[in-house]
């Protein structure tokens, strides 16, 4: 459950590309073990704003950034900060499952290995934690060395949260992360979403309205205007949802009524 505490917190986050800003004044905070979901639409600038949190953005040659992101009160900008180590504690799962031309096993220690050495028994350890931690244990278990690619699309989105589990981050970005994936497969995933958060906080991007109400805590509705992306309310699920206080969220979702 959330502790109130905040996680993330952004102070006039602005962002860039090239000379066009996508983003700017984004002023978010982000409770420690809480669901927080960013919804608006299509180009508003979810995205890239979710890539900030764990500096993906940085990768994007483009883009550039202005006013700072906290994690934990400390500027995740600040020289001292090892990306890599950010990125292990701040894990991201997308859209479409990246899956690599290797086993389930392999595919599950991908990242997990390189943040630290592990004999053999600790890796296999690892791997039963990890993907029993996603739900996927009892349908792969008896074919650990075989080709993740032969799993169906929802077993592979598991295996990616498998992936970033092994990581035993803080956070898990997530860019709509049941869209390419089926009702049942989708409701897994949300289940899955309600119990992490008892010790994982969750940032995800959808725009499934029911989604929406059904597992986050607070929202952050993103929309432009002149153009460019900003929070143009943000708060508790159930005040945004039904009772808007920007004509933009009104707006848009009596679009979808
Ligand atoms: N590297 C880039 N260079 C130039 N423009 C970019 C770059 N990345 C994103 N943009 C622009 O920033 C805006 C916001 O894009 P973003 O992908 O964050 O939107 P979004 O809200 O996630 O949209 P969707 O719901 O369709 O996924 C868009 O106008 C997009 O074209
Ligand atoms: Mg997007």
């Amino acid at each position: 459950m959330s502790d109130s505490k905040p996680i993330i917190e952004t102070r006039n986050l602005g962002v860039r590309a090239g000379s066009r800003n996508i983003l700017r004044n984004v002023n978010l905070t982000i409770s420690r073990g809480e669901v927080f979901g960013l919804i608006g639409p299509s180009g508003a600038g979810k995205s890239t704003l979710l890539r900030c949190f764990n500096r993906l953005n940085d990768l994007v040659p483009d883009l550039t950034s202005t006013g700072d992101v906290m994690f934990h009160s400390e500027s995740i900008y600040a020289q001292s900060v090892d990306v890599n180590g950010l990125r292990a504690r701040i894990g991201m799962l997308f859209q479409q499952p990246v899956i690599f031309p290797a086993s389930i096993r392999e595919n599950v220690l991908f990242g997990a290995k390189r943040l630290k050495p592990m004999s053999p028994q600790e890796q296999t350890t690892l791997v039963e934690a990890s993907l029993r931690e996603a739900a996927l244990w009892d349908e792969v278990k008896d074919r650990l060395k075989q080709p993740a690619t032969n799993l169906s699309v929802g077993q592979q989105q598991r295996l990616c949260l498998a992936r970033t589990l092994a990581m035993q981050p803080e956070v898990i970005l997530m860019d709509e992360p049941t869209s390419a994936l089926d009702p049942r497969s989708t409701e897994a995933i949300e289940e899955l979403l309600l119990w992490l958060k008892s010790h994982i906080t969750i940032v995800i991007v959808t725009h499934n309205l029911a989604q929406a109400a059904k597992i986050t805590d607070n929202i952050a509705f993103v929309c432009t205007n002149d153009g460019v992306g900003e929070v143009a309310e943000q708060g508790p699920r159930d005040k945004l949802l039904s009772n808007p206080e920007s004509t933009a969220l009104a707006d848009y979702l009596n679009l979808r009524l």
